[in-house]
Formats: structure tokens, C-alpha cells, sequence
């Protein structure tokens, strides 16, 4: 029988899913410029446009930040529901160690993310629209290393998230064992089942 993880753990999934996969995008049309060193990087692509997409990046990186900081709460006081019968225990043990690895890659990209940007003395347009003052001071030396980290850890989270979703697919279509039932819906969807 299927045991579906609780609602606050599936809207925090879900809208992180959401929320990522507009981050990633950006995050990437951003150093496409400063790893090939032209412009336009493509036909029609102006500074003004990176630009924008600096912007867009920052602000939704501090939304995520809190995202993801509110679901590693949760999920510190919400254990999540056993693995089904029929998965191999070493299987259990290294989707349990996934699992981890991902909210740790999560916790690293978002932080570094803010720590890189408020360290260079740089401004994150919506929390100052929002009134947020900078957590941090300037200090370069740490920001430089930070954003080493925040683009190690981006790309190994994105890796990582490739990887579980063609397992939770190959669970759902080969083995048929209901796993992406355990996450699904996103909103409601009743009691979890047991
Ligand atoms: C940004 C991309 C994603 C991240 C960071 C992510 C992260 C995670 C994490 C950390 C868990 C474990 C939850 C916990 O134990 O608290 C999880 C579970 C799960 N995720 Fe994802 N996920 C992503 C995308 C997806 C996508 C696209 C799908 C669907 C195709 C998916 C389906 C599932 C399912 C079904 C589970 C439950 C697995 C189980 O316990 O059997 N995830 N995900």
C-alpha cells in the first residue's frame, strides 16, 4: 500500500520544484556572457536584457532561500513515510541518503547564492523593495569564495535532481509501486493514505 508524505512536505516539494526550474534557466543565460566573454551572447541579447535577468535571479534566489529554510524545518519535525515493502533495503538506504544530500545541496546553493551577492557590497532589488535590510557586511574575500561554492553546488543540486527524477520515473512506469503517488498532489488530496 502506498503511504503518501504529508501535505506540508508535498507543497514544499512542489513549490520549490516550481521555483527551480525558473532559477536554473536564469542562473545559466547569466554566465553565459562571462564564460564566452561576448555580446551579444545571442542574436538580440543586449546587456540590458542580463541585466534584467540578474535582477530576476536575486530576487527569486532570496525567496528561495526562505523556501528552502522553511522546508528543512519541516522536515526536521515531520518524519516522512516509510519506504514501500517491495524496495531493496540498500535501494531505501540510498534514496534516504539522496534525500539528505539534496536538502544539503539546497540549504548550500541558497545561502551562498546571498552570502556571494550582499558580500560583494551588490543589492538584492526585491528584499530592498521589500524593506529587508542586508543580513551581512561587505566582505569580498568571502563573497569570491561563496560564489565558487554557489556555482559548484548549483550545478551538482541540478545533477542530483536529474538523477532522482529518472528513478522516481523509473519507480513510477517500470516498477509501478505508486512512489510518485507519495508525493503527489501538491494541494489537499485528503488524509495521507496508509
Ligand atoms: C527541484 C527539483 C527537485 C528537488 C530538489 C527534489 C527533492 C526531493 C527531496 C529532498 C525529496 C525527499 C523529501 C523528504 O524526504 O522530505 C523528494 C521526494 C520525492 N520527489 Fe523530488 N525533488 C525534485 C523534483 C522532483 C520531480 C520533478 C519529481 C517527479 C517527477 C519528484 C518526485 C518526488 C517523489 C515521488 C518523491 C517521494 C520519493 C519517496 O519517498 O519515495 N521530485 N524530492
Amino acid at each position: 500500500m502506498t503511504r503518501r508524505y504529508d501535505a506540508g512536505a508535498r507543497f514544499f516539494h512542489w513549490l520549490f520544484v516550481l521555483l527551480f526550474a525558473a532559477q536554473v534557466p536564469a542562473g545559466i543565460l547569466m554566465i553565459v556572457p562571462a564564460v564566452i566573454g561576448d555580446f551579444p551572447v545571442l542574436p538580440g541579447v543586449e546587456q540590458r536584457t542580463i541585466d534584467v535577468i540578474y535582477v530576476f535571479h536575486k530576487g527569486l534566489g532570496a525567496v528561495l532561500l526562505v523556501v528552502v529554510l522553511a522546508r528543512l524545518v519541516w522536515r526536521l519535525f515531520h518524519r516522512p513515510p516509510p519506504f514501500p515493502d517491495t524496495m531493496p533495503p540498500l535501494e531505501q538506504k540510498i534514496a534516504h541518503q539522496t534525500h539528505w544530500a539534496m536538502y544539503f545541496l539546497m540549504v548550500l546553493a541558497s545561502v551562498t547564492g546571498y552570502v556571494h551577492v550582499i558580500g560583494l557590497g551588490f543589492p538584492i532589488e526585491l528584499l530592498n523593495a521589500l524593506g529587508v535590510p542586508p543580513l551581512l557586511p561587505k566582505m569580498e574575500g568571502i563573497a569570491v569564495a561563496a560564489s565558487f561554492v554557489h556555482r559548484f553546488t548549483s550545478f551538482a543540486l541540478t545533477g542530483l535532481v536529474a538523477v532522482h527524477v529518472a528513478e522516481v520515473l523509473r519507480h513510477h512506469l517500470v516498477e509501478k509501486d505508486g512512489t510518485l503517488g507519495r508525493m503527489w498532489p501538491p494541494f489537499g488530496g485528503g488524509a495521507p493514505k496508509t
